[in-house]
């Protein structure tokens, strides 16, 4: 089969993304996009995986020279074990969502967290250093992108979490990287008032439930930057109210799309073609 630029021939290097549920993912659009357009002789698919075919799926790997895999929800700590080596960023996070396959020896990488941080640097807010940071929610995709902003010399994160207790494990586990604090819900109003940056992390304001925000409109000042990972709405209700007050605004496709890059180049050692693989999620997504 040939498309323009990409030929599938006994050459071509398998890729794909698991997990369960996968057929909603645009992971493949997204990558094969990516090998179109640097040329690489590559295909990326989508695998439904169970929990309890998650072993024979590694086995399929090593068989087969897959040489690069995207994991996501429910396998990203599971993984973790089939594992020939991991990443010191994943280990931190505890969780992989990408595998490079070295001729047979796999290592695990965490690419959300550094994803998030590129993207927001680039599309919203380049110092990081010395800002102020209010995270809502402590859940994993919370603790990745904790744990790559603490990289960043922010003045402080402040995890702000409706369960105080997982926000309060979050912040003691990367204590030693930044100046982290966990509040209450109740204290979230008074730590976004002077906060430079926050992000919610958590799925309220996701399709279907768009009406829902995880602050209340005036919360934020004028010149910060309002952050959703969510990118179903592209722009939701915390980022519509956020900008009617005057913030700067950073939607979670972003994300997404630079998780990916460093997954491409990984694997790849190629520069990943962001601008092409933003086009084609986005035109998915319309
Ligand atoms: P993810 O990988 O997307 O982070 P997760 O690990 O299940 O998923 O974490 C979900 C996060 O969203 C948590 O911070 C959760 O808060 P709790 O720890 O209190 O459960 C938060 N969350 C989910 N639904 C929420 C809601 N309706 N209101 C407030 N927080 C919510």
């Amino acid at each position: 089969e040939e498309t323009a630029g990409h030929r599938i021939d006994s050459h071509t290097v398998l890729y794909g993304v698991i997990g369960d549920p996968i057929r909603h993912s645009k992971s493949p659009i997204m990558m094969n996009r990516a090998f179109r357009e640097t040329g690489v002789n590559g295909v990326y698919a989508a695998y439904h995986i169970t929990s309890d075919k998650l072993a024979d799926f590694i086995g399929g790997v090593r068989a087969m020279g897959i040489r690069g895999v995207n994991v996501t929800i429910p396998h990203k700590l599971d993984i973790m074990k089939h594992m020939d080596a991991i990443d010191p960023g994943a280990e931190a996070i505890g969780a992989v969502n990408t595998i490079v396959n070295d001729n047979g020896r796999l290592t695990g990488y965490n690419t959300d967290g550094i994803g998030y941080v590129r993207s927001l640097k680039e599309e919203a807010e380049p110092a990081i250093a010395g800002k102020r940071i209010v995270v809502i929610g402590a859940g994993g995709a919370s603790r990745g992108i904790v744990y790559a902003l603490a990289g960043e010399k922010p003045a402080s994160i402040t995890i702000a979490n409706r369960t105080e207790d997982r926000a309060r494990e979050l912040a003691q586990s990367f204590s030693s990287l930044a100046e982290l604090r966990a509040v209450t819900y109740d204290g979230l109003q008074e730590a976004c008032r002077d906060a430079d940056i926050v992000i919610n992390t958590t799925s309220v304001g996701m399709h279907p439930h768009t009406d829902a925000s995880p602050v209340e409109a005036g919360w934020l000042k004028q010149d910060a930057v309002a952050s959703d990972l969510i990118y179903n709405p592209l722009k939701t209700k915390f980022l519509q109210q956020a900008e009617q007050a005057g913030c700067r605004i950073h939607g979670g496709l972003g994300m997404f799309i630079y998780q990916g890059a460093y997954a491409f180049e990984y694997w790849t050692g190629q520069t990943a073609p962001v601008a092409a693989m933003r086009e084609t999620v986005l035109a998915s997504l319309i």
